[in-house]
């Protein structure tokens, strides 16, 4: 083609991106920021071909196998060295073994902490992200093969692409940058990842503690990559994430089960008395009916209403992707607020019921109910557990079984929200409006990523989630991938991130 019409076909072709982008517009800044862009565009193959080295390590925390295991070291010395390469230097902190419930034992692989730059004029900015991957095998349903990344249509395929190789090599591509361009960094630049993640972070909250007072001493901010847009193309920050409390309840009259035809009639049966149990829990409104539960969920403010009012999200298209007729909401506002900032109460199944098909006259002698409540500030979550054991003795007793009941709450996640006008939070809003020319969604998580409260909790420091994949992602899931565009213009992202920090640091 004539290199002219070339020019002038990829100029049409950047104009049409934009146009499907949702017309968000932004220009290559001028100064450090637009060399820092520039060398990123120039180097995108080679960030693309460093997350293709990456995704091809089957770094799989969730399957406890030795072959895994060593794939997870040798993920973990990877990253280490890449970082030493920056001219980090780097501490690969043994954090010894696991004692699996079969009585193995396996390493667990190191967590890195890495650090570039003390300067006591600057802020020091602290990323955490992980290096695991969850389970992928390419008959689960992969078009591609999962540890082999792949490019189509401007979408980077394989697992671990979007969580969370691509977004921890983000912002190593951000770091680099100033680096290759000699230039100073504009914040002091920490680094803490794990090979765990997947598996529950195993060792992670013990090493926090331990470094408290010594690697995380000089951080103010942490900067967490692991989630994901709630749209395809326009950016967003997470200020919360829900907590839960996932509770069993038992009903016993004794360990064998009863034939129908024998006992039905003459027994306070555990199954009905279960269901009664877990049938007032919530009424068909999605009411929680537990007295008191309500008390301490935080009132909604003017402030936060607008922000649920700006979020991009077509609810009839949520709909149907979700293939669900009908939610309990009919607008966007009720339905994310619903899903981030009110409680909920999900009943999840019944141990020792007959679930299979067919027909069996059984009178089970005893049953375990579970369900758990997404929580959300200000609930504290001793006083759920009272509230909840006090409710379910209140409606067992009405019934005057005489089977024995049992509650326990058997895990219990804080919920996490931040301040949204703190600096860390101030500088990534003016970063993406640079680099995406929008301002982002303001986001919650209805789900639970204790990561964050965990660093909130025991550092007291500032904690922020800045994600950069879209929402289609499918992250977890067959096909998992990260668009090129979220990748490179991510890179972007952080560079422009560091350079805001410095100067509202100023
Ligand atoms: C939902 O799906 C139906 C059937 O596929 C389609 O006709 C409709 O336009 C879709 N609605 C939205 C909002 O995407
Ligand atoms: C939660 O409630 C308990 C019991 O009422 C109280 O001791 C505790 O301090 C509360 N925790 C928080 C974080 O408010
Ligand atoms: C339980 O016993 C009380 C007192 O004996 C009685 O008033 C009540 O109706 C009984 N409730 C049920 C559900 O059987
Ligand atoms: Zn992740």
């Amino acid at each position: 083609m004539d290199p002219k019409l070339g020019r002038m076909a990829s100029a049409l072709l950047v104009l049409l991106l934009l146009l499907e982008g949702g017309m968000f517009s932004s220009s290559q800044p001028s100064g450090l920021l637009g060399e820092v862009f520039q060398y990123i565009d120039v180097h995108q193959d080679d960030f693309v071909q460093t997350l293709k080295e990456w995704v091809a390590i089957e770094s799989n925390s969730v399957q406890p196998e030795p072959r895994f295991r060593q794939e997870l070291f040798r993920m973990m010395g990877l990253a280490a060295d890449k970082l030493r390469r920056l001219g980090a230097s780097v501490d690969s902190v043994d954090v010894g073994h696991q004692q699996l419930p079969d009585g193995q034992t396996l390493p667990i692989p190191p967590i890195v902490l890495a650090e570039l730059g003390n300067d006591p004029k600057k802020p020091t900015v602290c990323f955490y992200g992980h290096l695991d991957v969850q389970p992928a095998r390419p008959e689960d349903g992969w078009l591609t093969n999962p540890y082999t990344l792949t490019e189509v249509d401007g979408k980077l395929y394989g697992r671990g692409a979007t969580d969370n190789k691509g977004p921890v090599l983000a912002w190593i591509h951000a770091v680099s940058a100033f680096k290759a361009l000699d230039q100073d960094l504009p914040v002091n630049i920490k680094f803490i990842i794990e090979g765990m993640e997947e598996a529950g972070s195993v060792a992670l909250e013990e090493l926090v503690h331990r470094e408290k007072d010594r690697f995380f001493s000089s951080v103010e901010y942490i900067v967490i990559s692991d989630n994901l847009w709630i749209s395809q193309r326009k950016p967003a920050l997470t200020y919360g994430t829900r907590g839960n409390s996932y509770f069993t309840v038992e009903v016993k009259c004794r360990d064998q089960d009863f034939h129908s035809g024998t006992f039905g009639g003459i027994l306070h049966e555990p199954m009905a008395d279960l269901v009664a149990l877990l049938g007032s829990l919530v009424d068909s409104s999605g009411h929680i009916l537990i007295p008191g539960i309500y008390d301490h969920v935080a009132p909604l403010t003017e402030e936060e209403k607008k922000l649920y009012e700006a979020i991009d999200l077509d609810l009839g298209e949520y709909r149907n992707s979700s293939q669900v007729e009908k939610f309990l909401f009919d607008t966007k506002e009720e339905v994310l607020m619903h899903l981030w900032r009110y409680p909920s109460l999900s009943i999840h199944g019944i141990e020792g019921a007959y679930d299979e098909p067919g027909m069996k006259t059984v009178i089970p002698g005893r049953v375990i109910g579970k369900f758990s409540i997404r929580l959300v500030p200000h609930m504290n979550m001793s006083v759920v557990e009272k509230q909840v054991v006090q409710h379910l003795q209140d409606v067992f007793s009405r019934r005057n079984s005489s089977n024995k009941m049992a509650v326990s709450m058997t895990l219990g996640l804080h919920p996490w929200i931040a301040d949204i006008n703190d600096n860390q939070y101030l500088a990534a809003k003016r970063a993406i409006r640079t680099v995406f020319g929008t301002d982002p969604d303001m986001i919650r998580d209805g789900s639970t990523i204790p990561i964050a409260k965990i660093f909130q909790e025991i550092l007291q420091k500032s904690v922020m989630m800045l994600p950069l994949g879209a929402v289609d992602d499918g992250e977890h899931s067959q096909n998992e991938k990260i668009n090129r565009w979220n990748y490179i213009e991510g890179s972007k992202l952080f560079a422009a991130f560091f350079l805001e920090m410095a100067n509202l640091h100023q």
